[in-house]
């Protein structure tokens, strides 16, 4: 992790003096630097107790009843899913699925948890 973060700093340092505006370095930065292998874990961790296929998963379960089988239930076999709707969900919170904090999931953390579920 300390790497990839020390390896993000450097990049977005280049991309800043290559001319690239602060905003737009840092998008490109957080994206380049988005570790789906990483995401996976963080998924494993905070994700799967409710979201991994089958009985007993609460997400799951409850993705079943609104999809009714259009779409994959557990979350890892949805091709829909983008970063962007991940990160929304994940910070805002669903019915029985409460907002995490960045205390819980950093920003990097969740960029890499992204990139997991949009793969
Ligand atoms: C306490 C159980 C629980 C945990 C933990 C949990 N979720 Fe959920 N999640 C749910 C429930 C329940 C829903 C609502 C499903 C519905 O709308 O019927 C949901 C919905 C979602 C949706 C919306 C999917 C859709 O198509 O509507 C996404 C995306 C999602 N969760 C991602 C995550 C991610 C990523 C994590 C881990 C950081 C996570 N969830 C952790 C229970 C959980």
């Amino acid at each position: 992790m300390k790497v990839r973060h020390i390896v993000a700093a450097f990049g977005a340092a280049v991309l800043g003096a290559m001319g690239s505006t602060g905003g737009v370095a840092q998008v490109a930065s957080a994206q380049d630097s988005a570790d789906a292998a990483d995401g996976r874990q963080v998924f494993e961790y905070w994700c799967a107790p409710c979201h991994a296929p089958g009985p007993g998963h609460p997400g799951t379960q409850s993705l079943e009843l609104k999809y009714g089988g259009n779409l994959p239930a557990p979350l890892e076999e949805r091709e829909d899913l983008t970063p962007e709707v991940v990160k929304t969900f994940v910070r805002q919170g669903i019915l029985s699925m409460a907002p995490f904090r960045k205390t819980e999931i950093t920003d990097a953390e969740l960029e890499d948890l992204a990139a997991y579920l949009a793969q």
